[in-house]
């Protein structure tokens, strides 16, 4: 061949390309892929030549079988009413739907196009098959497994279908912001996705996102993950026995919700650091010990209990400036003791034991209250107990201008009483082995002393301190009131 023929032969078959071109094409995928009981669409796109066409009828068959005619009465029985031509055959789309596919449906099929006259055309050289499966392909699941609280959460759950008109239906098991998405894939399969977003809390750790896709048709699937929400320690606190008697021992525990688990620490409240490690062993608590907070810590953050403050329970104690006074000519003791639980407060007047008038609880403190009539007595006891012990004190009465007076007056019986001291009469023998106490010389500044013992519940073998106080009471009350009646008449009867 010379040039020139070559070029001849060269220009006819772009001729005939061109031609071919706006002639009898069709644009069919070889096989699709259809989900049993879904439905498939056939993506379909054909050309004929160019003549002005008015009229279209698309049919679809399978040899000389039709499965789609738009006259219904003209399709097979087994495809009545599960085709449909979706493509507008005027743009020259042929796409089909198959409806409900069963086994059976594989094909080979083919697009016959009908126009005005004699424009009728079968693409049977494109033949469309269609492979079916049983169930869903697998589902692309991903999500971030480890998040921190507070962070936010995509989830992508995406499948693969053969059924545009009806997509699979996507349910998630946690609440959030979804978006749908669908992309055309080759061979008349598309990619249906669903975005879940949230921001990821606690209570999400450790639990399983799910996302169930229901195909049309009703197959399921229903992949899952499981999430790792770190976050800081919550729920940080102390278990404990409240109550502890003082001088043992209390055992603190720190608990808290963490993830990563927490490791602890223990403070005072004014921030020493007592130990590292979930529990705390307080040895010989005090009623003075510190409260004491524990602080929970992972990688997440740092999280502080609340302040623990044991009741730590102990014996009354009677403050020593607990004290009668005197006041426009009314006198009143007050009891203040210390204890924990509040204690009882009594009095003990001569031989009559009296309950407080008025009892004041604060806290730990208590203070009883006694105002009655103290007659010619120099002392009052104080007597506190609670469940852990008991406690007294001799708290003073105050003694009057008058009374003060007299005593200063009467100088000389002072001085009789030195004498006969000194004289050995049998009182001095009585008063021997005294303890030490001499209420009458403190009598004036109404100073608290003890320990003293109380008739009514002092054991008998210190009587003799008791003679002996009751001794010198009766010394300076045998001046001041004439009271000669000796210990007996105190204490005999109680
Ligand atoms: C043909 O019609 C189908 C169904 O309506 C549609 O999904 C597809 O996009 C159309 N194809 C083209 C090439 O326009
Ligand atoms: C317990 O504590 C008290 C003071 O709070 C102290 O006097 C005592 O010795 C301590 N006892 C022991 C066994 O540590
Ligand atoms: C209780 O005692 C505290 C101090 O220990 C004091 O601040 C408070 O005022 C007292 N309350 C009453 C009602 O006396
Ligand atoms: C305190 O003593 C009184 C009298 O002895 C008694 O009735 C009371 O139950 C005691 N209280 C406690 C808390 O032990
Ligand atoms: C008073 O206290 C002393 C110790 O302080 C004790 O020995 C005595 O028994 C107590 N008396 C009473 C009546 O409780």
């Amino acid at each position: 061949m010379d040039a020139l023929q070559q070029l001849v032969f060269f220009m006819c078959i772009c001729f005939k390309a061109t031609q071919t071109e706006s002639s009898w094409t069709v644009d069919v995928p070889s096989s699709v892929e259809g989900l049993l009981g879904s439905c498939v669409v056939i993506p379909c796109s054909y050309n004929y030549p160019d003549i002005a066409a008015h009229t279209f009828t698309g049919i679809w068959r399978i040899d000389d079988q039709v499965i789609y005619h738009p006259t219904e009465s003209n399709t097979m029985e087994k495809y009545r009413g599960r085709t449909k031509l979706l493509g507008d055959l005027s743009k020259k789309n042929c796409s089909l739907m198959i409806e409900n596919l069963q086994q059976s449906d594989g094909g080979p099929f083919f697009f016959r196009i009908e126009l005005e006259g004699p424009n009728k055309f079968s693409y049977s050289n494109n033949k469309v098959s269609i492979s079916m499966i049983g169930e869903p392909n697998p589902t692309d699941f991903f999500v971030q497994e480890e998040v921190k609280e507070g962070q936010t959460v995509s989830a992508f759950c995406s499948v693969s279908h053969s059924c545009p008109t009806n997509p699979p239906d996507f349910h998630w098991s946690h609440s959030g912001e979804q978006h749908f998405q669908t992309q055309n894939l080759q061979n008349g399969q598309w990619k249906a996705t669903s975005t879940l977003t949230f921001h990821s809390d606690r209570t999400d750790n450790n639990k399983p996102l799910r996302c169930r896709v229901t195909y049309h048709g009703g197959k399921q699937r229903e992949p899952s993950k499981t999430i790792k929400v770190k976050y800081a320690p919550v729920n940080v606190k102390v278990e404990y026995q409240s109550d502890v008697n003082e001088g043992e021992t209390a055992h603190l525990k720190c608990s808290s919700d963490a993830n990563p688990v927490s490791s602890y620490e223990w403070h005072s409240e004014s921030g020493a650091l007592l130990n590292k490690g979930q529990t705390y062993t307080m040895s010989n608590v005090s009623r003075n010990s510190e409260a004491v907070y524990c602080t929970a810590v992972n990688e997440e953050g740092r999280v502080k209990s609340s302040t623990v403050q044991l009741n730590v329970l102990y014996a009354p104690d009677i403050e020593t400036y607990s004290k009668c006074s005197s006041y426009n000519g009314i006198v009143k003791c007050d009891c203040i003791v210390q204890s924990r639980p509040p204690s009882t407060v009594h009095f003990v007047l001569g031989d009559r034991v009296l309950p407080s008038s008025k009892v004041e609880k604060n806290g730990s403190v208590t203070t009883g209250t006694l105002q009655t009539d103290f007659g010619s007595f120099k002392f009052v006891h104080c007597l506190a107990n609670n469940t852990l012990g008991n406690s007294n004190l001799t708290l003073f009465l105050p003694v009057n201008d008058n009374m003060q007076n007299i005593f200063i007056a009467s100088g000389a019986g002072v001085i009789f009483l030195i004498i006969l001291i000194a004289t050995g009469v049998g009182v001095v023998r009585k008063c021997r082995g005294r303890s030490g106490e001499t209420p009458t010389s403190d009598l004036g500044t109404m100073k608290a002393e003890r320990p003293v013992e109380l008739p009514r519940y002092a054991p008998t073998k210190r009587k003799e301190d008791r003679k002996d106080m009751s001794c010198s009471d009766i010394y300076a009350n045998d001046h001041l009131y004439g009271n000669t009646d000796c210990d007996e008449s105190i204490y005999n009867n109680v």
